[in-house]
């Protein structure tokens, strides 16, 4: 058995700001009977605060996991807006997604306040899957390694029995949400940079960028691609399913 059959695949839906009772609903109805999907691979959604106790109720007993889109560096108190670790727990997450690019973009998140996150998110037993990516200007530039490098560090910093509980996300920002993947070569090219960075062969580290269900399974059969984070194509239920089949 190689080391990648050691890693469980892993998909994981990020509805971002999207989704209402309504649309949840028959999203779930679609996906939550799959659960032959499951044996192979931990898929999980990832929905807005508020929708977490729909969805909680919903998957209960199911094994499809439930996690959020951000958690606050603060365990409580005045900090007007935020949600908490231990909340997050409290309605059923065991995963939330930390740093990602959109949250670095719009809300100037540092990687250090990231990684103040994963410490927060871990604290509070939930996993964190922290996202990691460069931008255009950086991959003409020759840079996207050097970028991505410098997102790691302050996780890499948190010393190696953190970074084995957290699942990494390689999201090339001008992949995400435009239609234009990362090859699957050049994916996989910084997943192993990422990898030998990290120095761990256990980490999980997922794909993020315009995966849909014709391109999932030539990212997936990539050795160090152990997944994938979907954005848009988690919202169709059909999609997704394909892309866990994948
Ligand atoms: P898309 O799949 O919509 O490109 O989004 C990717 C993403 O940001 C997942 O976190």
């Amino acid at each position: 058995m190689g080391v990648h059959s050691l890693r469980k695949r892993m998909v994981a839906g990020n509805w971002k700001m999207n989704g209402s009772l309504q649309s949840n609903r028959q999203l779930l109805d679609v996906v939550l009977p799959q659960t032959q999907l499951l044996s192979e691979c931990d898929v999980l959604l990832c929905a807005p605060f508020v929708y977490l106790p729909q969805l909680q109720q919903a998957m209960e007993g199911t094994g499809f996991a439930l996690g959020a889109q951000d958690v606050s560096v603060h365990a409580k108190g005045a900090y007007t807006g935020e949600v908490s670790g231990a909340m997050l727990a409290d309605v059923g997450c065991r995963w939330v997604i930390v740093g990602h690019s959109e949250r670095r973009q719009y809300h100037q998140e540092s990687s250090a306040q990231v990684a103040a996150k994963v410490l927060a998110a871990l604290g509070a037993g939930l996993t964190p899957i922290v996202c990691v990516g460069e931008q255009l200007a950086d991959r003409q530039a020759g840079q996207a390694v050097c970028v991505v490098h410098d997102q790691l560090d302050p996780i890499k910093a948190l010393g190696a029995q953190i970074v084995e509980r957290v699942v990494l996300a390689y999201e090339p920002v001008w992949a995400i949400g435009t239609g234009l993947t990362a090859t699957p070569q050049q994916a996989q090219d910084m997943h192993a940079q990422i990898r030998a960075f990290m120095g761990s062969d256990v980490v999980r580290i997922l794909y993020g960028g315009s995966v849909k269900a014709d391109n999932a399974a030539e990212l997936f059969a990539m050795p160090d691609i152990d997944g994938a984070l979907v954005g848009g194509a988690s919202l169709d239920a059909q999609e997704f399913l394909r892309i866990v089949a994948a």
